[in-house]
């Protein structure tokens, strides 16, 4: 039995944010109350063996969920692993990730989610959910057998990585997927329009000689995904939203009444196209990073519920690849481990987003879109939990990264707010910030 002890909770779901003692038997949370005397406590374990730990001066929340993350197994993991990537979760503060499916092969049939399922047990750390693709082989014309995948265990349906160009192909499988009630997740971007793109078209790609990628790549899609959705009543999820015109589209969308979600990275957040150089490739995203004036715009739509969740788009790749020339690497950046530091010390310091909109969006909201385990701390729910340091400082090395990937531009670099302590169903898989196995 654990006994956390005079941290400030805070729980979204339960509308707190205050000083709590929280009890941990077995898998689940037994008990949440101001204060436990030694007695009462004592009398709970009935024998058992008590580990306390101290959260006085931490934040307690409910484990985060990462409903965008890219572990590359089966097929590559030089980059990252399901273990090592599970590994990087807890690190990171994440209980419950999401994987992707553009995998090679790709996720698109039930044999393979059963391996990553399979894998996730193996790894025992973080629980893991696979996607499946929409598409066979992610080639955006015939559609998986989206009932037998539910069947196996995944959670949604996403060529992520990749657009379902043909409107058709994308709105047959809004209706499909509806038998199964999982969401479609989309990766709006329209591919002609961003052919060969490097990075947000605008003065500083100009400035730099490279071929932009327009807002409208995205925003032109996000409107054909909205009004299929609208038309179909399917169940649409907007991944990795990045500029103004898609945050003003989702927001006319929803008051309209359409049901849409949407996510934001926080690279997105907290970084703009000016600060990408010729060197600079772990800021080479898709979408990419766009202007200033498009991260206020994110800001804004999460704040006033626009965009629901953050999400990490943890994307890994081999040093040699991110080491090319900025035009020839590859798009994507890591996030497990640093994203909630990077989230706490750009944000949440400055007041920009409060304690209680980050658990909410990265946990609260996740778990209730994607109907998971976890998300709240109350009585009989799963113990998964995160106690958080705001003032912990932690320099961010290859050595001490879990996950096999370094495609992160906060190498080397200082950031203050990690997580701890991290349990899993009860199992305390992160100690003292380091991650124990099961
Ligand atoms: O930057 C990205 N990397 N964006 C994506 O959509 C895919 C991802 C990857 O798989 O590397």
């Amino acid at each position: 039995m654990w006994w956390i002890k005079g941290a400030t909770l805070v729980d979204p779901a339960s509308g707190v944010k205050a000083q709590r003692d929280v009890l941990v038997q077995g898998e689940n949370i037994l008990a949440v109350s101001e204060h436990f005397s030694e007695q009462e406590v004592g009398a709970l374990a009935n024998g058992e063996k008590l580990e306390t730990v101290n959260g006085e001066g931490k934040y307690l929340f409910p484990g985060l969920i990462d409903v965008h993350t890219h572990l590359r197994e089966p097929g590559q993991e030089d980059k990252e692993d399901i273990a090592s990537g599970a590994a990087a979760a807890v690190h990171g503060g994440f209980t419950t990730i999401l994987a992707m499916a553009n995998t090679t092969p790709p996720l698109d049939n039930r044999a393979l989610v059963e391996f990553v399922l399979s894998q996730e047990q193996r790894a025992g750390l973080a629980r893991v959910y696979p996607f499946g693709t929409v598409t066979k082989g992610m080639k955006g014309e015939e559609l998986v057998e989206m009932l037998d995948l539910a069947e196996g265990g995944a959670i949604g349906f996403s060529d992520d990585g990749r657009n379902i160009q043909n409107s058709e192909r994308f709105r047959l499988a809004l209706e499909y997927a509806k038998l199964t009630g999982l969401p479609i997740v989309s990766h709006s971007e329209d591919v002609n329009l961003a052919q060969g793109g490097i990075m947000h078209q605008g003065e500083h790609a100009a400035r730099l000689g490279l071929k932009g990628i327009p807002a409208s790549a995205e925003a032109v899609m996000v409107a054909r995904d909205l009004l299929l959705a609208a038309e179909t009543g399917g169940n649409l999820h907007l991944a990795h939203i990045s500029s103004k015109e898609s945050v003003a589209l989702i927001r006319a969308a929803k008051a309209r009444g359409v049901k849409v979600s949407a996510e934001v990275n926080p690279h997105h957040l907290i970084f703009c196209d000016e600060d990408l150089t010729l060197t600079s490739t772990s800021l080479k995203v898709n979408p990419p990073l766009r202007s200033a004036a498009d991260r206020e715009a994110l800001l804004e739509g999460l704040n006033d519920g626009t965009i629901d969740l953050i999400a990490t788009d943890h994307a890994p790749h081999t040093w040699e690849e991110k080491a090319r020339p900025l035009a020839e690497a590859p798009f994507g950046i890591t996030g497990l481990e640093t994203a909630l530091a990077a989230v706490w010390q750009h944000l949440v310091v400055p007041g920009r987003l409060s304690i209680e909109r980050l658990v909410q969006a990265w946990s609260t909201a996740p778990a209730q879109r994607f109907n998971l385990l976890g998300g709240s701390v109350k009585p009989g729910m799963p113990a998964d939990l995160v106690l958080f340091d705001p003032n912990w400082r932690e320099r961010i090395e290859s050595e001490t990264l879990y996950s096999k990937a370094q495609n992160t531009p906060f190498l080397g670099q200082e950031l203050q707010g990690f997580p701890i302590w991290v349990w899993v169903g009860g199992n305390a898989v992160l100690q003292e910030r380091r991650v124990v196995a099961r």
